[in-house]
């Protein structure tokens, strides 16, 4: 060890098919500068090649590296060491919650890719939807900022993230919800109103937010699942009064 470098201890969970969950420790000496995932690539190579974890681009554009880093949802390929440890001290790396587990630190994120398809998401836009400054009036919040939702990475921190996802797996989920509040941005498909105008839709959220703040990539699922409800309650009301026909 360098005197730049931190003696780290890394506690990772693992849990292989039929086997009970566990901790392993590994004592790194880290650059506090690298990232998490650089050092869980590092005990891959040099301690331990049955460890199994997610992760492709390495710059916050997959979504493919989101763990627990000490109870909070990362990216971790853009995680530096120095954000959650200190030399000397701990860092517990565990899988995303709120999804089964796969095999270590990978979980099955299938059930999310197939909500998402529900609520018709795509994240194929157009290269004017896709570049900035987007030019259509509705990409536009009223408080100026530009929606983003193309980035949704897909992570599912924000469902791991959820306190209702914890006690409720039939909730539709943060990311879900947000994507759906985007396609009928886009859209103006009232069917996809009725499809989350549920108990295990937008009314089971209970506004923690915790979504919207471990998201990486600015798409706000707390605030989208908020304006759903808006939008279902408008197009309610409209049926309403359409059914009265007009006034004599
Ligand atoms: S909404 Fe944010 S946290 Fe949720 S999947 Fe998309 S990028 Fe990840
Ligand atoms: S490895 Fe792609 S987002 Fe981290």
């Amino acid at each position: 060890m360098n005197e730049t470098q931190w003696r780290v201890t890394f506690e990772i969970y693992r849990q292989k098919t039929g086997q009970p969950a566990h901790f392993d420790k590994f004592v790194m000496d880290v650059d506090p500068d690298e990232y998490v995932l650089d050092v869980v690539e590092r005990i891959w190579a040099y301690n331990d090649r049955s460890l199994t974890f997610r992760h492709a681009c390495h710059h916050s554009t997959c979504g493919a590296c989101g763990m627990r880093v000490n109870g909070v949802e990362k990216l971790t390929c853009i995680t530096p060491i120095r954000e959650v440890a200190r030399n000397g001290g701990q860092v517990r790396i565990e899988p995303l919650r709120n999804f089964p587990v796969l095999s270590d630190l990978v979980v099955d994120m299938s059930d999310f890719y197939l909500r998402l398809d529900d609520v018709k998401f795509s994240q194929v836009a157009s290269l004017q939807d896709a570049c900035l400054p987007f030019e259509r009036k509705q990409q536009v919040r009223e408080d100026g900022r530009y929606e983003r939702l193309v980035d949704c990475l897909e992570c599912g921190m924000c469902i791991s993230a959820c306190p209702v996802a914890l006690t409720t797996p039939e909730y539709l989920g943060p990311g879900v919800l947000a994507a759906a509040q985007h396609a009928y941005q886009q859209s103006r498909d009232a069917s996809l109103l009725d499809q989350v105008d549920d108990q295990n839709g937008v009314w089971r959220c209970h506004s923690a937010y915790e979504c919207t703040a471990v998201c990486p990539s600015n798409v706000d699922p707390g605030w989208r699942i908020m304006d759903l409800r808006k939008d279902i309650l408008r197009h309610q009301i409209s049926k309403i009064f359409s059914r009265r026909g007009p006034s004599r």
